[in-house]
């Protein structure tokens, strides 16, 4: 019998040290083997196979159309590369709500066909049975409460969330239903910053944010537009660190002339 883990690096366990010792947790996303190979060795805690896809990857207005085959592709593409951070692939909009039979099943099918460590969904209260059947498998969850971007079409609106006390208590009551059904962490999307230091500091799990301020757990964005490929896209929480959208652009300029200039193969580039 091998002794050796097939656990990776970082688990659910390990987040949760993280937060007691006040360590950061840096989360990302990815959607394809080949970045989630970067993102891994460059020591990233969490890889995120965000339904983002559907904006990022196949140019969709909203996260609403993609399909759980659709994650499944991204999800298995990820989990194969990476070998030191945790996985966690978000479940797509219709495939939890409402009958939380059918919400295990999503669940059951991600883990499997994935191999990733962890599913992510949107909401509170309202999808709790599907949280606690999915939980009772073993499936750990990532909640996700603020702005929701499966709930668009109910909203209509990206701007910021939980302004108002009404909005931001249900938010904390959320936030503590999740935590007591036994989700391991928390992502606040797009909320004032006070209030995600305070679900930070009231909750044991980790909270980790995108635009809820630097008093939370951990941070993650979206890898595409930290990286400046999607360059149409600027909310104030949105720190670019490269600005791949030119360097991408130039580059392809330049092979363009290259092929019509007949420069290129060079001599040293045939057989
Ligand atoms: O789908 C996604 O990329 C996400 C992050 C924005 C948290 O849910």
């Amino acid at each position: 019998m091998s002794t050796e883990s097939t656990l990776r690096a970082v688990t659910t366990y390990r987040l949760s040290e993280m937060k007691q010792r006040g360590e950061k947790i840096a989360m990302l996303t990815s959607y394809d083997y080949s970045m989630a190979r970067i993102l891994d060795a460059a020591g990233i805690d969490v890889i995120l196979v965000g339904d983002s896809a559907a904006n990022v990857m196949a140019g969709f207005e909203t996260t609403v159309p993609i399909t759980l085959d659709n994650m499944i592709y991204h999800g298995r593409s990820v989990a194969r590369a990476v070998k030191r951070a945790l996985v966690v692939v978000d479940l797509p909009f219709g495939t939890y709500q409402g009958n939380s039979k059918e919400a295990l099943a999503s669940a059951v099918r991600i883990m499997k066909e994935t191999e990733a460590d962890a599913v992510k969904l949107e909401g509170g209260e309202e999808v709790m049975e599907s949280v606690q059947r999915i939980l009772s498998a073993g499936i750990p969850i990532m909640g996700h409460l603020g702005l929701t971007p499966q709930s668009i079409h109910k909203y209509g609106t990206y701007s910021v969330r939980a302004k108002e006390e009404a909005e931001a208590e249900k938010l904390v009551r959320d936030a503590y239903l999740l935590e007591e059904a036994g989700c391991f962490a928390l992502v606040l999307e797009k909320i004032p910053a006070v209030l995600g230091a305070r679900v930070a500091s009231e909750l044991h799990i980790p909270v980790i944010g995108i635009g809820a301020g630097n008093g939370v757990d951990g941070q993650v964005l979206v890898a595409h537009d930290m990286l400046g490929i999607t360059n149409e896209f600027s909310p104030r929480f949105l720190r670019r660190y490269a600005d791949l959208h030119s360097v991408m652009t130039e580059a392809f300029s330049h092979y363009v002339s290259d092929v019509k200039g007949g420069d290129f193969p060079s001599d040293k580039e045939q057989y």
